[in-house]
């Protein structure tokens, strides 16, 4: 009986959610990538799917399975990342951005294999979009999530990317420490919003952090 009368906290609700690495291309064989197990992001995908939200995964490359339950839109640029995300935005009631975007990509890809030169070889890099500022310059009625990975000075930069991305809350994380982030399957992190105290989340396996980051992003749909 008390089931019947239970509502799942994301029912009715879409949720996008971005993971994984995004790998920009040299050549055909050689690309630029950051390190990104991709399973915070597709920890959090699948608690919204259990909370029964309508979910959307855009991921880079990431091992193992992909989750069942939802869309799920396999990218390998920032640029495709961003047309994804973009093309679903206006449909969505919670945005989280948990892929490690790179933040530059080579001003020329080229499309045969380059072979090797005598002598250091200097690639030439340019800037990425942003896509978290893209999606927080565009917003409408969506609660907009970012990541912060960092290794010094968490809470200040945390702040800072806060405001120039426009988004609602950042979960910072500490990078610098060995044992959680990356390829570990526990974590912890602190999210930070605009009006309200930081919160902290102790050291707990992905899935379960996962739980706890989606009741938080929750209560301000209701
Ligand atoms: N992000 C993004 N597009 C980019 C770079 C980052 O959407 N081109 C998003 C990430 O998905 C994350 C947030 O922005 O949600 C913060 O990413 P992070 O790498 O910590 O910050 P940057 O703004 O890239 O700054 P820096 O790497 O210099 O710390
Ligand atoms: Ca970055």
């Amino acid at each position: 009986i008390k089931g019947l009368f239970e509502t799942k906290p994301l029912a009715g609700r879409h949720v996008l959610v971005s993971a994984g690495p995004t790998i920009e291309r040299i050549d055909p064989v050689r690309y630029l990538t950051n390190d990104s197990s991709g399973k915070m992001g597709v920890a959090l995908a699948e608690a919204a799917r259990d909370f029964g939200a309508t979910v959307t995964l855009v991921h880079g490359p990431i091992k193992g399975e992909l989750p069942s339950g939802m869309t799920t839109v396999a990218i390998e640029s920032g640029d495709e990342m961003l047309h994804e995300m973009l093309t679903r935005y206006a449909a969505q009631d919670l945005v989280i951005m948990a892929a490690a975007v790179a933040d530059y990509r080579p001003t020329i890809q080229y499309t045969k294999k380059q072979k090797k030169i005598d002598g250091p070889l200097q690639i030439e890099l340019e800037e990425t979009t942003d896509i978290l500022r893209t999606l927080g310059e565009q917003k409408t009625h969506q609660v907009l999530v970012g990541f912060a990975a960092e290794t010094e000075q968490v809470e200040v930069h945390a702040l800072k990317k806060l405001e120039r991305k426009h988004a609602d809350f950042i979960v910072a994380n500490d990078v610098s420490r060995p044992e959680i982030g990356f390829s570990s399957d526990e974590n912890q992190v602190t999210v930070f919003e605009k009006n309200g105290p930081a919160r902290h989340y102790g050291q707990q396996l992905k899935t379960d952090l996962a739980k706890g980051l989606l009741e938080q992003f929750a209560e301000v749909l209701r």
